[in-house]
């Protein structure tokens, strides 16, 4: 049963107002009004550190631009970041067929992991094609890594994870082969992270490419932008993308009847290829 929490009084609905128009602003995310009670949760361990007890004030910090990165600091807040290793662990196994058909046309495969939050997912593609490149002797995809979160952006270039964050998806084996313990949390061996290239990119801002892919994975990052904001995404993605390269969203997601750019792949799910 899903329980809609009571209103905080102390929480204004102008402070709320002015904290998802800054976050729609800055990365397409709108946060319906279901949600908005969210924010309060969000944004308090930033609050705290400044030593702020309201929204308004937050917000009169962020008005009054004395301090530029306040407003990035609330956007990091607000972004939901959820992730996890093999995140729909059957996907991995498609994306590896994807990528044995393109290494067919003999060019090394390239894949872009756009949205890709603390780095769960593009080290899960690391991981997958190092230990497949060990046992086939088939060449590493080259992986771009980005997000429009420097925060999220810092935590996977690190590479450092929680024993509870470690456990979300990845088998012991993997954890033990590929990341070593420091002080209870497990950091990714330098060899997986030195095969991402991790760069700040935001989608609905920026476009300029980061380069041709064969393979872009877009997955829970689109799901709450606005219609005519997502179209442009994915144009943004099918001109990133080989001829007759592949999307991959997120469970859930979909391009079919929101873009003419791409067709649902007839052969694997959640995937959909590039219109040439
Ligand atoms: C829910 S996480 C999904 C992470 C991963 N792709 C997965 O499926 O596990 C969504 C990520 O998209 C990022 N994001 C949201 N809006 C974005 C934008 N406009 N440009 C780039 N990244 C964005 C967020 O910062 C967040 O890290």
């Amino acid at each position: 049963m899903m329980h809609t929490p009571i209103p905080d009084p102390a929480v204004s609905q102008t402070a709320i107002n002015v904290l998802t128009a800054l976050l729609e602003a800055r990365t397409g995310q709108q946060m319906a009004s279901y949600r908005s009670w969210r924010i309060d949760t969000a944004v308090k361990p930033l609050m705290r550190a400044r030593g702020l007890e309201t929204l308004d004030q937050l917000v009169t910090q962020l008005l009054d631009g004395q301090d530029r990165d306040v407003g990035d600091l609330i956007v990091d807040a607000l972004l939901n970041q959820e992730t996890s290793f093999f995140r729909d662990a059957a996907v991995f196994d498609q994306i590896a067929e994807v990528v044995a058909e393109a290494e067919a046309a003999g060019r090394r495969v390239r894949i872009w992991c756009a949205g890709c939050s603390t780095g769960q997912e593009p080290l899960s593609l690391a991981m997958l094609f190092t230990e497949r490149a060990e046992a086939r002797g088939t060449p590493i995809p080259e992986i771009v890594a980005t997000d429009v979160s420097e925060a999220a952006l810092a935590r996977a270039r690190a590479g450092r994870y929680t024993q509870f964050e470690i456990q979300r998806g990845l088998p012991i084996r993997r954890m033990v082969r590929w990341f070593d313990e420091a002080g209870g949390d497990w950091v990714a061996k330098p060899e997986l992270l030195r095969a991402i290239t991790f760069r700040r990119m935001n989608l609905v801002a920026d476009h300029a490419l980061p380069g041709r892919f064969d393979l872009v994975l877009c997955r829970n990052v689109l799901l709450y932008l606005a219609p005519a904001t997502k179209v442009a995404v994915f144009a943004l993605m099918a001109r990133s993308l080989q001829s007759g390269g592949t999307l991959v969203l997120g469970a859930g997601e979909t391009v079919i009847g929101q873009t003419p750019d791409f067709v649902p792949s007839k052969t694997a799910r959640g995937f959909y290829v590039a219109r040439g």
